[in-house]
């Protein structure tokens, strides 16, 4: 039977930043991970580059039943502070839009990064080490756990659950972090597929031509939430940025709004045109407005009549203007976990300390990073939830053993 204080589930963003924490604070620490090496989903991240944090983190940035719940880790480990971590161990970075930094090099910095802490502090990292069973020694008086990890048998005082979500299957993702919640009798808000591409219905397949193009738009879910950002036409149905934000609000069988140029006023612009030269025709000016291929493509459908502006009839005019900034677009449903970048739902946050990130129920249980029901938008905002709820953790565990 091995023994470890402290022993941590999942060496991915938060688990790692955690183990660091508790080693720098002098405890003694194991992480427990089933893949070949450390950090997979940071290694992927950010087209390679990893937008390890956002320059304007707010609690408005993330979604979880309790929206309250991620005030308290945010405050007391912010952005600025990972920052500060990544400039000391020299990491070039830059910030590449709407606040998101990036490594200039590659994501491999975040993880030597992590990867130096944990061994500067005397982290021990079990690699190919899946968990699979788990139990808490009855009377224990403070929580005290054996788990079985491969062919090993683990004992500890304090259990730490960073099993992530269930995103991209192929990078390791399990429901081991949420069987576990089950098994000490804390609910879950049911998991589904976050930040992730939309499909097309089958009458929305002809757009599949479109496939490569991409545009600025502004697009709005039913609940109200809107996001200004690039649209992807995919084989499959629509990518990009602002389909990915939107995606954490939508429901299924819900449509959302796409305004197709959020920055122009087309009615006022087809005014002027007609005013200035009557004879130009509404192709023309969408062809100069939005990508040719689609403008073209909804002609072949007939969705709209070419007309010279002179005879635009007001129905001809308003069906142009829906069009262009009043796409209703119901998708078919999302990629899923394949290819999602997040989970939404997880570990019911009222169960848990915000402060410690603790069970309720279970002393000397603690869940942190994406397993939670917390999720953040597109651009470094998860990112710093792993490492905010992990040092809420690791400090909470400190204190709690002072
Ligand atoms: P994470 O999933 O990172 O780690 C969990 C670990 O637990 C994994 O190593 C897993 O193998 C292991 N595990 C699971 N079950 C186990 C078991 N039973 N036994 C042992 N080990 C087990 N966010 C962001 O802020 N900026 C970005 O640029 C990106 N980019 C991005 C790209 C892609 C392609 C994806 C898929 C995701 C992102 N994200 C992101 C999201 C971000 O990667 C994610 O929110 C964090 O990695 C979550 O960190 P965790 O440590 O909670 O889980």
């Amino acid at each position: 039977m091995n023994y470890s204080e402290t022993i941590i589930i999942g060496a991915g963003a938060a688990g790692l930043f955690c183990a660091a924490q508790l080693g720098k604070l002098g405890r003694q620490v194991t992480v427990l991970d089933n893949g070949k090496k450390i950090g997979r989903k940071i290694l992927m991240s950010g087209g390679g580059f990893c937008n390890f944090t956002n320059l304007d983190i707010t609690p408005a940035h993330y979604l979880s039943q309790n929206p309250h719940f991620v005030k308290s880790a945010l405050a007391r480990y912010t952005n600025r502070d990972f920052i500060s971590l990544v400039e000391k161990y020299d990491i070039a970075y830059h910030e590449k839009e709407l606040g998101q930094l990036f490594c200039d090099e590659s994501a491999e910095n975040i993880v030597d990064m992590l990867q130096a802490e944990c061994h500067r502090y005397g982290v021990q990292i079990c690699l190919r080490s899946e968990v699979s069973k788990l139990h808490r020694i009855e009377g224990a008086e403070i929580g005290a756990f054996r788990l079985q990890a491969g062919d090993a048998h683990w004992q500890c005082k304090n259990l730490v659950i960073a099993t992530g979500g269930l995103s991209m299957p192929r990078l390791g993702a399990t429901p081991f972090g949420y069987q576990v919640a089950e098994q000490f009798g804390i609910p879950i808000v049911p998991p589904r597929a976050g930040l992730v591409p939309f499909t097309y219905r089958e009458t929305d397949k002809f757009l599949s031509v479109l496939a490569g193009i991409s545009l600025p738009i502004k697009v709005t879910a039913q609940c109200g939430q809107s996001f200004h950002n690039q649209l992807l036409f995919t084989h499959r149905g629509i990518s990009g940025p602002a389909p990915l934000q939107i995606s954490n609000y939508w429901q299924p069988n819900e449509s959302v709004i796409i305004d197709l140029l959020p920055t122009h006023h087309l009615e006022e612009e087809i005014k002027q045109a007609k005013q200035n030269s009557p004879k130009q025709m509404l192709k023309s000016i969408l062809t100069h407005l939005l990508p040719k291929k689609l403008v073209e493509l909804w002609l072949e459908q007939g969705m709209f009549k070419d007309e010279a502006l002179a005879n635009l009839s007001k129905a001809q005019l308003k069906n142009a203007l829906d069009l262009v900034h009043h796409w209703r677009f119901t998708p078919n449903g999302t990629e899923g976990y394949r290819t999602a970048e997040v989970t939404m739902g997880g570990v019911n946050t009222n169960y848990i300390s915000s402060k410690t990130m603790e069970s309720q129920r279970v002393k000397g249980l603690y869940f942190i990073g994406e397993v939670l029901d917390v999720t953040g938008w597109l651009g470094g905002y998860n990112f710093q939830w792993a490492w905010s709820s992990a040092y809420a953790c690791a400090t909470g565990i400190h204190t709690a053993d002072l």
